[in-house]
């Protein structure tokens, strides 16, 4: 096997832990937990969907839209400046608390992030947990117009690094990033933080680790 020569990362649910925006939930309900758990599994519905029927909208708007279905899904009200709230925390979002010191210890070999992530939503996120002194690029899917599992995403990484898929250890916690990463050819390292079930897409991770202290150099 040849050796791995970067690394590549997705954002959300990965680096970013998309469940932190819970508490700004709990401004309009009882059960944020609930009202994220909704949002999030709309969010990527959204991105699927648009992404098959050739309508691309940037994720600040798809994840908006999500928001607001989600709200009505649970038959909450909430005002336009609560969902502004809710919304914010997207750019604010806590990352993992493994993420620093595991990227810092991969230091010596490319490091990216590819995530469907708007291009400013990733600034955000990366300037507000510190994490950016750790990567040497971020992608998003913004430059293609479309949305994982499109393999016109999975290409950028290879591009930008200018390094073969092959050599390069693709790290989600998404068990459908995991599949469409290797559908595309990347090495792939599945994160199971919430020691999820396989995809049966008949597509397996190369390792599967629980958090990413555990990647190899
Ligand atoms: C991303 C989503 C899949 O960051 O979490 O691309």
């Amino acid at each position: 096997m040849s050796p791995i020569r970067g690394y590549v990362f997705d954002a959300y649910g990965t680096l970013f832990d998309v469940h932190s925006v819970v508490e700004a939930g709990r401004e309009i309900t009882s059960d944020p937990a609930a009202l994220s758990a909704i949002w999030r599994q709309k969010q990527l519905e959204y991105t699927w969907l648009r992404a098959l029927m050739g309508t691309y909208a940037d994720f600040w708007t798809v994840t908006e839209a999500a928001l607001r279905y989600a709200v009505r899904r649970l038959g909450l009200t909430a005002t336009d400046v609560q969902l502004r709230r809710l919304m914010d925390a997207y750019l604010s979002l806590a990352c993992f608390p493994e993420v620093t010191s595991a990227l810092q210890r991969l230091a010596g070999r490319p490091r990216a992030v590819l995530s469907n992530g708007a291009p400013a939503m990733l600034a955000a996120a990366v300037a507000a947990s510190g994490l950016a002194p750790h990567l040497d690029q971020v992608i998003s899917v913004d430059a293609v117009k479309t949305y994982k599992p499109s393999p016109l995403v999975y290409a950028l990484g290879p591009t930008r690094l200018a390094i073969p898929a092959g050599e390069l250890l693709f790290v989600s916690s998404n068990a459908w990033d995991v599949a469409g990463a290797k559908a595309f050819g990347y090495r792939v390292a599945w994160c199971n933080r919430t020691n999820a079930p396989e995809e049966e897409l008949g597509l397996r991770a190369d390792l599967v680790v629980s958090a990413l202290d555990q990647l190899p150099r």
